[in-house]
């Protein structure tokens, strides 16, 4: 029987909860042009959000076409500029002759190499040569405004794992190129996201970037406890199995409302329930996803070293005073300058996230697993 939980996938459909708000947001961002940049840690739920948006502007509104983008394995320029102008054509044509006719009407300076499959699908793949794109990037740049236009439609393009850009050589360089082409284009909007909150914050946030004042900023947020609830209950009670309000609340809680793992830990539960699920059910499937995740976490902390496991030790038990000189020295955290940079390089590290102020483990089953296992007895 196929489980009601899924994780790992894009959360769409009934699996899909909750982010009323956000949608909102995002739909009047999408059809008012203005361009949108989403940022959470990972797993929390922006490719889900960016595509039940998508999905429901596209069902409202004939006029309006939006492309994805996924940057997840582009590492270079050139790849950039080949999956930009693939998908916007994939976007806007399913027609073989049409793709060959926007070539050859958009492309003036240097024509690609369009190769279709061999089985006559719409498949079909650019030949871009680099010297030129490089030289001239601005017919590629400008192909989804010219596309508008053409056909009178507005255009969004929404670009997931965007911290991908800063790999490329030269990435500032790159920037301005994007940035100097985007901000000219009435009829496109785009939608940046991706998870490197840091990297993010840098390239938006900072006056000296290019991209910066570019958008309307999100910082996604978790699911509200009060969703997990119902959508936990609903999906018990749906497939013939019981469960209590608070049960459902103390699954999610247990992983600290963390949407991958709430519907991990679901999904664990509702296996191991018959009938109606128990508390000990809940436990004990808290406690194999947590061990389950052991090999990956002890590798985790082969890349920590000694004083930053103290520091996260110290945050496990709740210290609030990292830096007094006491916490200093019950840890052996050396000096105040080096808790410091143990913050930081954690954080770089996306094992901590340091939000106003506060220091919060990102992962909330690595700090289970360091609380119950690595740190027993310490
Ligand atoms: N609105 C939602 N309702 C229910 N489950 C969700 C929702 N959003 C996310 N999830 C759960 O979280 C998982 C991760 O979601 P998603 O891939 O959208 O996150 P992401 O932020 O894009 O992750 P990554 O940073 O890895 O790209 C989904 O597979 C699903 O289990
Ligand atoms: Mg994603």
């Amino acid at each position: 029987m196929k489980t009601p939980f899924i994780f790992g996938k894009v959360a769409s459909g009934d699996d899909f909860t909750d982010r009323t708000q956000e949608i909102s947001r995002l739909k009047m961002n999408f059809l008012s042009g203005i361009n949108t940049i989403i940022i959470s840690p990972r797993r929390w739920g922006k490719s889900s959000l960016v595509e039940k948006a998508a999905c429901e502007t596209r069902e409202e509104n004939t006029n309006i076409r939006i492309i994805s983008i996924d940057l997840f394995n582009v590492r270079t320029e050139d790849d950039f500029y080949r999956n930009l102008a693939e998908q916007v054509i994939r976007g806007t044509t399913t027609r073989l002759s049409e793709i060959q006719s926007f070539v050859k009407k958009f492309f003036k300076q240097w024509i690609p190499k369009i190769t279709f499959s061999p089985d006559h699908t719409q498949e079909f793949s650019l030949g871009l040569n680099w010297e030129e794109v490089k030289k001239q990037p601005d017919e590629i740049l400008d192909l989804p405004q010219r596309i508008a236009n053409a056909k009178g439609w507005k255009i969004i393009l929404c670009i997931d794992e965007f911290q991908n850009i800063g790999f490329y050589n030269d990435t500032l360089s790159f920037q301005k190129q994007l940035r100097s082409h985007w901000q000219r284009q009435p009829d496109v909007s785009y939608c940046l996201f991706g998870s490197k909150r840091h990297m993010l914050m840098n390239v938006f946030t900072s006056p000296s970037m290019p991209f910066y004042k570019f958008g309307d900023i999100v910082f996604l947020e978790k699911i509200k406890t009060s969703d997990w609830e119902q959508f936990i209950t609903h999906r018990f009670k749906a497939t013939g199995k019981d469960i209590l309000p608070e049960q459902s609340i103390r699954i999610a809680s247990l992983v600290e409302n963390h949407p991958y793992y709430v519907q991990q830990l679901a999904q664990q539960c509702w296996l191991r329930c018959i009938e109606k699920i128990t508390d000990e059910i809940i436990d004990q499937s808290h406690e194999a996803l947590t061990l389950q995740l052991g090999l990956l976490f002890q590798n985790l902390t082969e890349s920590i070293s000694n004083t930053q496991l103290n520091y996260l030790q110290a945050m496990i038990n709740e210290e609030t005073r990292l830096s007094s000189s006491e916490i200093i020295g019950r840890y052996h955290l050396g000096t105040s300058a080096n808790v410091t940079r143990i913050k930081n390089a954690l954080g770089e590290k996306e094992i901590i996230d340091i939000q106003h102020g506060k220091n919060e483990f990102l992962d909330p089953l690595f700090k289970t697993w360091l609380k119950n296992y690595y740190f027993k007895g310490k």
